[in-house]
């Protein structure tokens, strides 16, 4: 089984690494092309990809096609390789906005193709990656896909109707962490601290925070009632929070997206 990708960038060399470091993959089975061939060479050094000259000596040779390019980069790469993309492909595209009626136009509605959103944090095998695969797909197809993404974080099965809202939360909500992030390192600076150290505070006890949500499966609030203390001071910051808006910030913010999204699409 031959992985072929078109576009080598942030995502594509985030997957392809992810998979190279699985060990469930055989690095000579990884081939790419990029427009600028210095990512090609990096990942051919880095991994043992193997370098393909051009966008259709990959869809010639893959079995699985990803499409690793910017959504205003796809007509241009897929009308000179329209011809080798036939049913026994499996096509796997990453791009954001794209539905599958406008990969139908190039290829027909009997091409497997699996729609997938990713996040930056494949980079650290963290990503939240939605999968949604066309009719044309077959369960092991969806599977096989699956399998590359869970070597770069956790996998769900969302319908391509739900992709926006997943996009939002899944994706975009990464810069609202970060900027939480930033704004809880200030707070250490202006509380004394030096930025290097609050900034690395900031990250472990958000990371924990998470990864406390996420292991014990417990409601958010619930875990916000073990740590307020009836008089104490974290019900302080915590009240603070409620009066400024914080929550339906946070649903606007993810509901702003959504909306975009949606016009865009
Ligand atoms: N970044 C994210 O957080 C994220 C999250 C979810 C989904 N995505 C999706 O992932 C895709 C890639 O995003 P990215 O962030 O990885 O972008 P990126 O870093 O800009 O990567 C895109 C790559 O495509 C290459 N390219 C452009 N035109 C090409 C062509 N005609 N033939 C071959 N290669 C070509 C570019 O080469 P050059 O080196 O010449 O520019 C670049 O390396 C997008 O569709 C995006 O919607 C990204």
């Amino acid at each position: 089984m031959v992985y072929g990708f078109i576009g080598l960038g942030n995502m594509a060399g985030a997957i392809l690494r992810g998979m190279a470091g699985s060990g469930n993959f055989s690095c000579d089975t990884l081939c790419g092309f990029n427009r600028s061939p210095e990512k090609t060479q990096n990942l051919a050094q880095e991994i043992g990809l193997v370098p393909c000259e051009s966008a259709k000596e990959v869809a010639e040779k893959a079995d699985v096609l990803v499409l690793g390019v910017k959504p205003q980069m796809l007509p241009e790469v897929l009308e000179p390789i329209k011809g080798a993309i036939h049913p026994d492909k499996l096509v796997v595209t990453i791009a954001a906005g794209k539905g599958f009626s406008f990969y139908a136009s190039y290829f027909g509605e009997n091409v497997p193709l699996v729609r997938v959103m990713p996040n930056i944090c494949a980079q650290v095998l963290c990503s939240a990656s939605a999968v949604c695969p066309n009719a044309a797909c077959r369960p092991e197809q969806v599977e096989l896909v699956r399998a590359m993404f869970r070597s770069v974080g956790e996998v769900y099965d969302i319908p391509e109707a739900q992709f926006s809202a997943f996009s939002a939360l899944g994706g975009a909500s990464g810069a609202f962490v970060q900027m939480y992030i930033d704004a809880l390192s200030s707070a250490g600076v202006k509380a004394g601290l030096s930025r290097a150290l609050a900034q690395k505070i900031a990250c472990q006890a958000t990371l924990g925070a998470a990864k406390l949500c996420q292991e014990t499966g417990e409601h958010p609030m619930a875990l916000v009632d073990k740590v307020t203390s009836p008089g104490g001071t974290t019900i302080e910051g915590v009240h603070v929070l409620k009066k400024q808006g914080f929550e339906s910030a946070v649903i606007e913010a993810v509901n702003a997206i959504i909306e975009k999204d949606r016009r865009l699409g």
